[in-house]
């Protein structure tokens, strides 16, 4: 059903504006956001509806499909909610932030929420779902600052409203996406641009279904220790305003200085951003088999030094990258479970992925969820 069926079938009557917005996958750049390096992503072809309307009075309702119940809200007292309610988070989070930037909401509003994105499965469904209620908002009482504000905006959202510290690979995919292109985000300067992706590759995705129980906080920990680590390294590299503004050779000339944990960490990041900058050139090049490399090298890269890997990607990664057609694959998002993607020719198939699939149900005692995806377009109101 679509968001406007739903709407109309909740609130009894037809919405204004409708708006969508896509999930994402995090192509390479992998903890580097936060850091300030660049970071390649791509929107995908599944995302998150919404249909809105403006309310006579400042009650906001939001009710979603995949949740029970309508949740209300004061317009003028949003404040984050817990429990079962706690979905609507995302959706109040943009409203909030929205009329924190100067945005003034004349009235509440109602807002219904449809996904075909697979939860949990590391594609970010919550930047979609922002992204779809600020196109939606934004339709409905004309806040148009264009969507690499809107994108940030999102991102302060999940920062302060609902309390995730994450960067704005998310957001900025969902915004900025285009079908057959991959979203490059620098994100020091905050710019967006897309860079083309060779018709021929094909996108997999192996979700582990496994969300570790400390996800959040062992994120949390992760930009702490980067923090740290570059507070330590300022006091030689003064002019560093982030890691990316310091080099691997850098960071190992000051090996002595960081504890074990930190020099790991940092390494990842710089290395990363290098192996960023060297996908953006293979790919210019046409060159899939070093892209695909430098993909295997990042998960390697997060297994050993980031540490934000886990058996189950390790597994994966392990038996998809020696099957034909696999280009490379690579944990996608934050780690610590989640989701797996492959780049693969176009005769991949389930088919030829199923000896590694059941050797994983083997030794885990479940089988990933398998899908093929394709690059798709950013948010937009429809
Ligand atoms: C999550 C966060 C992003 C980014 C990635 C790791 O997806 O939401 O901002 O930090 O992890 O690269």
């Amino acid at each position: 059903m679509s968001a406007a069926d739903v709407f109309a079938q909740k609130f009894g009557y037809a919405p204004k504006v409708r708006a969508y917005a896509p999930g994402r996958l995090e192509f390479i750049g992998n903890h580097v956001d936060y850091n300030g390096g660049p970071v390649l992503g791509a929107a995908i072809d599944r995302g998150v509806e919404t249909a809105a309307s403006a309310r006579a009075d400042r009650k906001v309702r939001v009710y979603s499909s995949h949740f029970g119940a309508v949740v209300e809200a004061d317009m003028d007292h949003l404040t984050p909610l817990t429990g079962e309610a706690a979905w609507a988070n995302y959706p109040l989070g943009v409203a909030w932030a929205m009329a924190k930037n100067g945005c003034v909401f004349p009235t509440g509003f109602d807002l219904a929420v449809t996904s075909d994105l697979p939860g949990g499965a590391g594609l970010s469904s919550s930047a979609a779902l922002e992204l779809s209620t600020a196109m939606a908002l934004g339709g409905l009482f004309g806040f148009e600052p264009g969507p690499a504000v809107l994108a940030r905006w999102c991102q302060q959202a999940e920062n302060d409203f609902v309390g995730v510290p994450c960067g704005i690979l998310d957001q900025g995919c969902s915004a900025f996406g285009h079908a057959g292109r991959l979203v490059l985000i620098d994100c020091r300067k905050e710019t967006f641009s897309t860079v083309p992706l060779p018709e021929s590759v094909r996108f997999w995705v192996f979700n582990t279904g496994k969300k570790h129980a400390l996800l959040d906080s062992l994120y949390a920990t992760r930009r702490r220790e980067c923090e740290a680590a570059l507070e330590t390294l300022r006091r030689f590299y003064p002019e560093a305003k982030c890691l990316a503004d310091l080099t691997s050779q850098q960071v190992k000339d000051q090996f002595a200085q960081l504890l074990p944990e930190q020099y790991q960490r940092v390494l990842h990041v710089t290395q990363e951003i290098e192996r960023v900058h060297r996908t953006i050139q293979a790919l210019e090049q046409g060159n899939l088999a070093e892209v695909g490399c430098l993909l295997v090298a990042s998960h390697q890269s997060s297994r050993e030094l980031f540490e934000n890997s886990c058996a189950e990607l390790d597994f994966l990664v392990d038996h998809l990258v020696s099957l034909p057609g696999v280009w490379g694959a690579r944990l996608t998002g934050g780690g610590f479970g989640g989701a797996v993607l492959a780049m693969t020719t176009p005769e991949f198939t389930a088919e030829i992925a199923a000896p590694a699939i059941a050797a994983y149900a083997e030794r885990f005692g479940h089988a990933p969820t398998v899908f093929t995806t394709r690059t798709g377009e950013g948010a937009r109101r429809m």
